[in-house]
């Protein structure tokens, strides 16, 4: 059967559709937050394997500055969810968002959790990810799990050391292909055999 032709008169899913028939594609938006560039690398590199679009969460709240990391430390440790900036993307366009960014004191930073309050309605499957010195990764995916409110599709932690080492590349490599649909089984025309006679 040839693939179905992309139409002007298909509905959005419905493009999305024939495209992963076509591709094995899906959409994909990555929501990250990012202080320090760790998670914004990571997530440029997930980005590449799925062709997936960005969604930047911005918050001025939090700078590289003494003040700036004791108030990210005290309201992570706090459980304060700051304002962040109105979405460029909406979630409810896509069929997974992945949720990606730093571990501060010991949990999810707080830009993550205010833009899971604001659209987890909205919110399609899901995917987590989150970067870290090295301690807490576990247990900080459990509570950004819980803010969620289901089980992801993948979740993922990548440390300093393997940013530094550059494994967290492979480790990218092998989520981006949990999450990946599977290409669909395409049925096989039986082969004309020529018929043989005595
Ligand atoms: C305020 C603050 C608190 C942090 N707390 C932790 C922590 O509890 N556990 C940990 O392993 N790393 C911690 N880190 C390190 C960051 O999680 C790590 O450097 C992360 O990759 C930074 O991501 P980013 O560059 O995308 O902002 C903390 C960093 C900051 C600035």
């Amino acid at each position: 059967m040839p693939p179905r032709a992309f139409s002007a008169n298909l509905s959005l899913s419905e493009r999305r559709c024939a495209r992963m028939e076509v591709e094995g594609a899906m959409a994909v938006l990555i929501a990250c937050y990012s202080l320090t560039g760790t998670t914004r690398t990571v997530v440029a590199e997930l980005a590449r394997h799925l062709q997936a679009d960005i969604e930047e969460i911005r918050c001025d709240r939090y700078d590289v500055s003494f003040m700036g990391w004791w108030r990210a430390a005290a309201d992570s440790w706090r459980g304060r969810r700051p304002p962040i900036a109105p979405a460029v993307h909406g979630a409810g366009n896509y069929e997974l968002v992945v949720l990606a960014g730093p571990i501060w004191a010991w949990h999810p930073c707080p830009p993550l959790r205010a833009y899971i309050q604001r659209e987890r309605a909205t919110l399609p499957d899901t995917a987590l990810l989150l970067t870290h010195g090295g301690s807490a990764g576990q247990q900080s995916l459990d509570e950004l799990q819980a803010w969620v409110g289901r089980p992801p599709k993948a979740r993922l932690t990548v440390t300093a050391a393997e940013m530094k080492s550059g494994t967290y590349a492979e480790a990218v490599a092998h989520f981006a292909q949990s999450v990946r649909p599977r290409p669909a089984l395409v049925p096989v025309q039986p082969a004309s055999v020529p018929e043989v006679t005595r």
